[in-house]
């Protein structure tokens, strides 16, 4: 985590709550993910969904990094930040057919994932680039919830479907370029990666498309979140996914990309939210910690019963309490934590919710009216962005400007 007297001292300049990114730490992982896969031609596809902070986006933009792009939305901003469209992929499920031709036009490669969407595809652009995303029959991710693959998903072609793939690929033209599988998020064993990987180039020794460009796996690297947990051997993993690539390579005559789509690896542990305590009460035998964010703002915890680190900035060496550290929303089940020990924290001490830097303001909203915090971004000991809060007035704003009274015949 960022030094202590920096997040002290914008809390101070900026109030809470606040998300902190340090950009040195998303650029580090870069390059530890590129250190690791050892492939010449790996090719990293941030997942824009993760954070969109566009500060950040710039810096992984400048390190080389393309997108991992789900709605028209992400394309559109990604474009206007200047990524080139090559470098994105569209990666949507349950398209609609206004939402294809956007991203087609757009000239972004669409990834593909159900069979009906392909035969749409193909019967409104014969001859057409496509990339094609597979289930690969892989079960893993840290919560069930954010598992891709297996018999409880939306996601992908089934790997028995490759035949009725093959058919449609002929029947209008297809131009194949990628094969893709994303098994979950979170991976919590390195053997899933491979399972995952053998799957796709399974696909791509039957289909043998002759235009194949690319494999992509997805994201799903994970970080530790708790105290106690170890950081999987990425040295390892990445060094065997590039061996095993080379050797399917070798075998498929062809040298091709290898993708990844990384989003919390990149992201997770360059943020943290910023926090006050501004009351403190009990219930009986609890004692509760009340802060002025809330599950809206980092909803984690509330969704996924996802652990984030909470550290007290202001009273660090306090003696330990159990606290239910909870927001400031109209719901028992606001909470960043429960009972967890910490040091003594008293009212008006600021709060570090650990790596928030991933699927935290990116999953935001504004529940009982409360805009989102501000987000500053620190790179080399220096503030680099800041993206200020908005106001309640502008929040109303929003809602009443985009509203009108009708009176129109159905
Ligand atoms: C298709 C796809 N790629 C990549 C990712 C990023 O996953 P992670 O943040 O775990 O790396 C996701 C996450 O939902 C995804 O759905």
């Amino acid at each position: 985590m960022m030094q202590e007297k920096y997040l002290l001292s914008l809390a101070e300049r900026f109030g809470t709550p606040l998300f902190v990114y340090d950009g040195d730490v998303m650029l580090e992982r870069c390059s530890d993910l590129r250190r690791f896969i050892t492939h010449p031609r790996l090719q990293l596809h941030y997942a824009l969904k993760a954070n969109f902070n566009p500060a950040l986006l710039t810096l992984l933009k400048e390190a080389g990094c393309g997108i991992d792009a789900v709605s028209p939305g992400e394309v559109e901003y990604a474009l206007k930040l200047g990524f080139a469209r090559e470098k994105i992929i569209y990666t949507a499920n349950n398209m609609t057919d206004t939402e294809f031709e956007k991203v087609f036009s757009s000239g972004v490669v669409m990834n593909i994932g159900e069979l009906s969407r392909l035969r749409k595809a193909g019967a409104a652009h014969p001859g057409m680039t496509v990339c094609l995303r597979f289930n690969p029959d892989v079960v893993d991710g840290d919560n069930a919830k954010t598992m891709t693959g297996g018999e409880l998903t939306k996601f992908g072609i089934l790997l028995e479907d490759i035949d009725e793939v093959l058919s449609i690929v002929r029947r209008y033209g297809l131009k194949v370029t990628g094969l893709h599988e994303h098994t979950g998020s979170g991976i919590q064993k390195p053997e899933s990666f491979h399972a995952a990987m053998k799957a796709l180039m399974s696909v791509a020794t039957r289909s043998n498309f002759p235009d194949l460009e690319f494999l992509d796996f997805g994201g799903g690297f994970k970080v530790p979140y708790k105290p106690d947990e170890k950081r999987i051997d990425y040295v390892t993993l990445g060094a065997g996914i590039a061996d095993r690539f080379r050797a399917f390579e070798k075998e498929y005559s062809r040298e091709l990309a290898i993708k990844f789509e990384p989003g919390k690896f990149l992201s997770a542990e360059c943020g943290v939210l910023l926090t006050r305590v501004n009351t403190l009460k009990r219930n009986r035998k609890r004692f509760i910690a009340g802060t002025d964010s809330g599950f809206p703002q980092l909803i984690r915890p509330l969704l996924y019963g996802a652990y984030h680190q909470i550290f007290n900035l202001s009273n660090p060496e306090g003696k330990e309490e159990v606290y239910d550290v909870c927001g400031n929303i109209c719901e028992t089940g606001d909470r960043f934590a429960e009972q967890r020990p910490l040091p003594e924290i008293r009212e008006g001490d600021l709060l570090a919710i650990a790596n928030a830097g991933a699927y935290c303001y990116s999953m935001g909203g504004i529940y009982n009216m409360r805009a989102m915090p501000a987000e500053a971004v620190v790179k080399g000991g220096r503030l680099i962005s800041f993206r200020r809060r908005e106001s309640d007035s502008e929040l109303i704003g929003n809602i009443l400007d985009h509203t009108e009274s009708c009176d129109t015949a159905l």
